[in-house]
């Protein structure tokens, strides 16, 4: 089914969170045109990117792969951009699969060995490979190498394949998530952090030339300054801000149109959704008195655990809305101001 941009009611999303809200096709098939290309093109993390460029450059003046690199962080930083980029950047192809899709050896088997010599091999959620495909991972990894199973019973024997050189470019929400053996076998690890307003605002720039939306003012500003650290989060706001601006006939989309637009979307001038305030509603009401758990809290808002974890806590705990505690999670003086309560008891928890 396709569905054209201009087909969705503004409105329609307004119920959901902007984070987990599931993108759309239209969402996703914008999503590949907005991605940076380049190492250049890529706005922010910069240590991150200093370091890529040297990983890079140095394995291109050798004529040779670079080393197999893995990006952490939490949904929507780059770490898929950075996959292709790096491909990108070797003048090299890439194939793309990911964790939950690899159920059998057999299908990483299959995939190693129709690779070209100097490929890119993008494994996404990678924490989520069975044990099993990983084992068959790690001597590929290493040694270039797999060895395969031909028949059953007693006349079953083992053949060892080479494989041409190649980069593996894994992608997980966290580094921990990692079994040590495979995480151990990375040259390098990038950690991605949520972006600063500045950076996330250049993005809402380069987005809005991308789509032609003209923005004015400080609309860029506002849009970041919502986006919550995110990268697709901004794309993602901008994307409803141009589809009010299309039904409400604004030409120009100032500061004004933007902010209002965003108000319609349930997205406050902290950047917080519909389901950060429930989560902050839960830890500033029912919870108040105590910390609480991962898994009560999931269940008392209708979210994964992963999701709170990856997605909505990164955030609230730079902006301070939240901090975790060995105990639990505790709502921050910042979160009870922000939703206009008062602590039960005026103390601290
Ligand atoms: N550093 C960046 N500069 C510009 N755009 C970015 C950057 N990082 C991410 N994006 C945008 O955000 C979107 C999501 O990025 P993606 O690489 O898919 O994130 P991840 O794989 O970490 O979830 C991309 O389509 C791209 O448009
Ligand atoms: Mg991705």
């Amino acid at each position: 089914m396709t569905r054209r941009d201009t087909d969705v009611s503004p409105l329609a999303h307004a119920d959901q969170g902007v984070v987990a809200t599931v993108a759309s096709e239209v969402d996703r098939s914008v999503e590949t045109t907005l991605r940076p290309t380049s190492l250049a093109d890529f706005v922010g993390q910069r240590e991150l990117v200093g370091h890529l460029h040297i990983v890079l450059g140095a394995a291109r003046t050798r004529g040779q792969c670079p080393d197999h690199l893995l990006f952490a962080g939490p949904p929507g930083l780059g770490k898929t951009s950075l996959a292709s980029i790096v491909a990108h950047e070797m003048g090299a192809g890439i194939r793309v699969t990911s964790g939950p899709v690899l159920a059998r050896p057999g299908d990483l088997v299959a995939l190693l060995t129709d690779l070209l010599e100097g490929e890119v091999l993008f494994i996404d959620e990678i924490h989520r490979l069975p044990r099993t495909v990983e084992e068959v991972l790690y001597l590929a990894m290493e040694d270039r190498r797999l060895d395969v199973m031909i028949g059953r019973g007693p006349s079953a024997r083992s053949i060892r394949l080479d494989l041409p050189h190649f980069t593996l470019v894994g992608a997980t929400t966290r580094t921990g998530l990692v079994a040590a053996p495979l995480r151990d076998r990375f040259g390098f690890v990038g950690a991605l952090e949520l972006y600063e307003r500045e950076e996330l605002r250049q993005i809402v720039e380069r987005s809005a030339g991308l789509l032609g939306v003209a923005l004015r003012g400080d609309a860029a500003g506002v849009i970041a300054q919502r986006a919550r650290g995110t990268p697709r989060i901004a794309n993602r706001l901008l994307r409803r801000v141009r589809d009010v601006a299309s039904v409400e006939a604004h030409e120009i989309v100032d500061e004004v149109v933007a902010a209002a637009a965003l108000e319609r979307f349930g997205v406050d001038e902290q950047g917080l959704d519909k389901v950060d305030r429930r989560i902050l509603g839960l830890l500033c009401g029912p919870f108040a008195q105590l910390p609480v758990g991962l898994t009560t809290l999931s269940h008392a808002c209708g979210e994964e655990t992963a999701t709170i974890e990856d997605a909505y806590e990164p955030y609230l705990l730079r902006e301070g809305f939240l901090t975790r505690t060995p105990r639990g999670r505790i709502a921050t003086d910042k979160a009870f101001a922000h939703l206009g309560l008062r602590r039960p008891g005026g103390g601290l928890v």
